[in-house]
């Protein structure tokens, strides 16, 4: 078991991407602490889950957008288990319009989930490891659109190469007190966040002519990932983005 005694805090972890990851880390010996902000359905069965596999387990509702929730669910992570070693920032939402069409309140939305809850979380975090004086972890799940355009969504792009270059910079803030920090670049994976595009056959299809594996990733595949970088084999990786996309990054095609 490779995270045995440790324990993380994975936001958004209610269901898909996340929910894979805090059941995968359970499987390797992590306690856990489920956030979720509006799927308490999901986040429950999350619970049961990894109790079953013998760890121990919180949920706690925050809004990632709200940094005062945020921070008590930090302390309350603490405050329950003793410590934290792991955070996950996994929580993301996107919404779909041409730049002409954003409004304020939709890129405030995506903005302050993806990229304002995701630091101050990491602030948090940072503050308890520093203050205990510990090592830790910072995973954040970014997407292959922290480089590569997606026209129709210009504030999730922002964010997201917005948590490209936090990686980079804490990575360089945090080096001395021996935390580390990357990103993990999913591509199509299938989880309700692309629930359009996955009830749409034609774009589906021409989704899969772009991805060299031929075939959606699934949150499995960024979990296996997500606990590499929580584990010991990846003490002296930081401020890298891994990418699990099957491969869409780097494609071109002449058609
Ligand atoms: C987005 C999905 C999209 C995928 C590949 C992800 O970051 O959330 O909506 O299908 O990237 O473009």
């Amino acid at each position: 078991m490779r995270l045995e005694n440790m324990v993380a805090l994975v936001t958004g972890s209610s269901r898909s991407i996340g929910r894979s990851i805090a059941t995968q880390f359970a499987a390797e010996g992590a306690d856990i602490a489920i956030n979720y902000s509006r799927d308490e359905a999901g986040a429950k069965e999350a619970l049961a889950e990894i109790q079953q596999l013998g760890r121990r387990a919180i949920v706690i509702k925050a809004d990632m957008a709200d940094v005062a929730a945020v921070r008590k669910m930090v302390d309350q992570v603490v405050s329950e288990f003793g410590k934290l070693d792991i955070l996950v920032n996994n929580a993301g939402i996107e919404k779909k319009a041409m730049c002409w069409d954003v409004t304020e309140e939709d890129y405030d939305a995506v903005v302050d989930v993806n990229l304002k809850g995701l630091f101050f979380a990491t602030q948090a975090v940072v503050r308890h490891l520093r203050d205990t004086k510990r090592k830790g972890k910072i995973i954040n799940i970014s997407s292959v659109h922290e480089d590569l355009a997606f026209p129709g969504f210009a504030p999730y792009c922002a964010s997201k190469g917005g948590v490209r270059m936090l990686a980079r910079n804490l990575a360089v803030e945090l080096g001395e007190l021996g935390i580390t920090i990357n990103n993990i670049a999913p591509g199509a994976i299938e989880t309700p966040i692309n629930k359009n595009l996955l009830a749409n056959k034609q774009l589906l299809a021409a989704l899969m002519k772009q991805i060299p594996l031929r075939r959606l990733g699934q949150g499995s595949d960024v979990a296996a990932v997500a606990t590499f970088l929580a584990s010991k084999d990846a003490d002296y990786v930081t401020g890298s983005t891994y990418f699990v996309d099957g491969g869409l990054t780097v494609h071109y095609e002449e058609q």
